[in-house]
């Protein structure tokens, strides 16, 4: 299942599917979605495509949606092979690109254990499609020259810390302000700014901007919810809703320091969502 050859029987294939737009999906993903026997589907792939799947495909959704468990990687793993085993054109649909910390490379090495073959299909990760959605480039001449990307579980005492670097954190909501506190302890100034894009790319897209020290408090204030991304550096300054104060009418060197605003977060007319 390589190249863009056809699949045959048996074989699966670890499909990218973006960040939740039906759009986002690359040309080879839907063609072997429209080759499937079964789709083994996430919560945040783009469901859109799933509907337009042929009545005899089996969708099998392995996410967790209210009054659905989500499916252990066990069960997952397991289902992939028995269904490849079973001389079936598998596509286990992911969310974003599968190596991305999407457990992609284990459900590939736990398939190769059965010898069957794998092809795996990129997909835009959220961690670079989501913060776009927002306007928010993860790189900018003069404001980042790299960025990492990292899940909220980890401990953040290791991450680069140099201004010119931007920070993007996946599954992070939940423990945002021990990730907070962690990236000040560590060195992180409290104004650098944040965004919080909340189920990016879709119609549901909500933008939170402040900074690390209060984005905590913002966050619950919110009811910021997962699937988010959370990006931390300077390019946030570059959100579609990142507050920009009109040009002075006369020159700078004229205003008294005391009447230049701060550049600082104006509370309210910052926290809203990307549609208000
Ligand atoms: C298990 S990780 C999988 C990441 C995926 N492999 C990728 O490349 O995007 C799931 C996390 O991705 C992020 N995520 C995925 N889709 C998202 C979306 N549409 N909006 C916001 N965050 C998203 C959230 O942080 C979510 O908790």
């Amino acid at each position: 299942m390589t190249g863009t050859t056809s699949p045959t029987i048996g074989l699966v294939a670890l499909v990218g599917g973006g960040p939740g737009d039906d759009a986002l999906v690359t040309v080879r993903g839907r063609e072997l979605l429209g080759l499937a026997d079964v789709v083994i589907a996430d919560r945040l792939g783009p469901r859109g495509l799933l509907e337009e799947l042929a009545p005899d495909v089996e969708v099998i959704d392995v996410g967790k949606a209210p009054g659905n468990h989500a499916a252990t990687q066990d069960e997952i793993n397991a289902l992939l092979v028995t269904h490849a085993l079973a001389g079936r054109r598998v596509v286990r649909f992911k969310g974003g690109d599968p190596y991305i910390l999407g457990r992609g490379s284990e459900e590939r090495e736990h398939c190769r254990r059965f010898g069957i073959e794998t092809e795996v299909v990129p997909g835009i990760t959220s961690a670079i499609a989501v913060p776009a959605a927002a306007g928010i480039p993860l790189t900018h001449r003069g404001l980042s020259r790299g960025f990492t990307v990292i899940s909220g579980h980890e401990d953040l005492d290791v991450v680069p810390r140099a201004s010119g670097h931007t920070l993007v954190i996946l599954m992070g909501v939940k423990t945002l302000r021990r990730s907070a506190t962690q990236l000040m302890v560590h060195g992180f100034d409290a104004e650098t700014p944040v965004g919080i894009v909340e189920s990016g790319c879709t119609p549901e897209q909500r933008v939170t901007l402040g900074r690390l020290g209060g984005i905590a408090d913002l966050a619950v204030e919110r009811r910021v919810q997962n699937p988010a991304v959370i990006v931390v550096g300077d390019v946030v300054t570059l959100a579609h809703d990142w507050p920009h104060f009109p040009a002075p009418t006369i020159p700078a060197s004229k205003v008294p320091t005391s009447e230049i605003p701060a550049p600082a977060m104006a509370g309210a007319s910052l926290e809203r969502s990307h549609h208000d």
